[in-house]
């Protein structure tokens, strides 16, 4: 266990952040979220730190990028509020939701995080069509007296883990073309990885587990619908643009920020092939690059979709995306929004996550389980540092 660093936050966060929240302290955050109605768990203060030397040169955990201009730090501030604000149901919340807010499940370590705990999770079900036309379930309905009633879970269901949006607008920046040349779906190099991708209209899917959705503004747009039941009747396209800016500004986990560089494990990461689809280096353009003079993003991934094996299926088998393959998730930051790892949360930490690999990252799963425990463990201190 690396030892926990103090529950600070930076300066800019703790401004913003006091403007709406009353409070500077994390825990005072935490209290105001939960008495303002959603659940937020205490143990989220556990992994809240501020970085090392005063964070990497892109920014703070739950802060935007650094180096915006004001009339960008204000769109973020703004679509932050939006982010985090309770919707009522006189507000066109529900009638049905998993949520009252965006902050109800993506909230660790901080306000655009992930979601550990399985209240946080949003379950699917093949059968199940949702306001989108997609498979999720809906937790919660809004009863005609206004009350927020749970509604009763069907038996085939699995779950999906809420993943953190830190380095979202990076991850939208990389290269369509430096994607494109990564798949291999006849595995021509025969390495037993291949990589898919989803064609979605005149684009290509890169977010959610299942890499099928192209924009981040698309997502948000789903997830007010899905996640808290409000349409575009009861949304502005002002306010959707504003959640999208803050979503695309935030800086991503700082690297180094929860584990000292280990060179072992890097190589050991190498070895074993977990560079293949975790891709540690990927080039990206447009107006963020340009904005922040940054060519290149260490995200590990490669935004592909990959044949997980059986044992990972979700049994959810749709046109678009097998039941077995899910997008690489990225692993910058991993320390800091889990355990628990995986789609649905099963992995209790990330040795559990890379031994349930299996399918195309079989070879790299056997590996892994014939490490000694010197390179296992610097492996591990290497992802934490990531
Ligand atoms: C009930 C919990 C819950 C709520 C509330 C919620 N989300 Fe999510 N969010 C999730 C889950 C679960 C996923 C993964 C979905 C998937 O891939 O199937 C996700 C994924 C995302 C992603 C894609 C991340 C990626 O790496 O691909 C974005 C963007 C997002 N949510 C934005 C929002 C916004 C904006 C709101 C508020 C309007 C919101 N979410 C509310 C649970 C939630
Ligand atoms: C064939 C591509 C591939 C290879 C090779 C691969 N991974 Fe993965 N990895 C994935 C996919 C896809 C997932 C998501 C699976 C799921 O959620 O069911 C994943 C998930 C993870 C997670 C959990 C992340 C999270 O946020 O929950 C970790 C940690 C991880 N991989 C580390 C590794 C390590 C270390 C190696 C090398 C031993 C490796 N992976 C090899 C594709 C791969």
């Amino acid at each position: 266990m690396p030892w926990e660093r103090p529950p600070t936050v930076s300066p800019l966060y703790r401004a913003m952040t006091g403007r709406i929240l009353w409070g500077a302290r994390p825990s005072l955050i935490v209290l105001a979220v939960f008495l303002s109605g959603t659940i937020i768990c205490r143990d989220q203060a556990r992994s809240q730190a501020s970085p090392k030397e005063g964070g990497s040169s892109l920014g703070y955990t739950g802060d935007p990028l650094q180096g915006l201009t004001d009339a960008e730090k204000a769109n973020f501030q703004a679509g932050f509020e939006l982010f985090v604000r309770v919707w009522r149901v006189e507000a066109g919340l529900g009638p049905l939701l998993n949520g009252r807010s965006c902050v109800t499940c993506h909230r660790v370590p901080l306000p655009g995080g992930s979601g550990t705990t399985s209240g946080t999770f949003v379950h699917h079900s093949p059968s199940s069509r949702d306001v989108v036309g997609k498979t999720s379930l809906a937790g919660f309905e809004i009863t005609e007296s206004g009350q927020i009633k749970k509604r009763p879970l069907t038996s085939s269901t699995t779950s999906r883990k809420t993943p953190a949006l830190f380095g979202l607008g990076l991850l939208e920046s990389v290269e369509t073309e430096a994607i494109l040349a990564w798949l291999d779906p006849e595995d021509a190099d025969a390495d037993g990885i291949s990589g898919r991708i989803v064609r979605v209209g005149d684009s290509y899917g890169r977010f959610g587990w299942k890499g099928t959705v192209p924009s981040i503004l698309k997502f948000n747009e789903e997830a007010f619908a899905v996640e808290l039941g409000l349409t575009d009747r009861e949304l502005t396209p002002r306010q959707l643009e504003l959640v999208t800016q803050y979503v695309r500004l935030l800086a991503p986990a700082p690297r180094g920020k929860f584990g000292d560089r280990s060179d072992r494990g890097a190589r050991v990461f190498q070895t074993l092939g977990c560079h293949k689809c975790h891709r540690p280096s990927l080039p990206i353009s447009g107006v963020l690059a340009d904005r922040f003079g940054v060519d290149r993003i260490h995200a590990y991934t490669d935004l592909l979709i990959h044949d997980m094996g059986q044992a990972l299926s979700d049994g959810i088998q749709t046109d678009l995306v097998s039941d077995r393959e899910f997008r690489t998730p990225p692993l910058w930051g991993v320390n800091a929004t889990g355990p628990p790892y995986l789609h649905d949360g099963r992995a209790r930490s990330l040795s559990e996550a890379i031994d349930a690999h299996a399918g195309e990252a079989a070879a790299s799963a056997r590996k892994f389980r014939s490490l000694s425990n010197t390179d296992r463990t610097e492996l591990i201190a290497f992802l934490k540092f990531l």
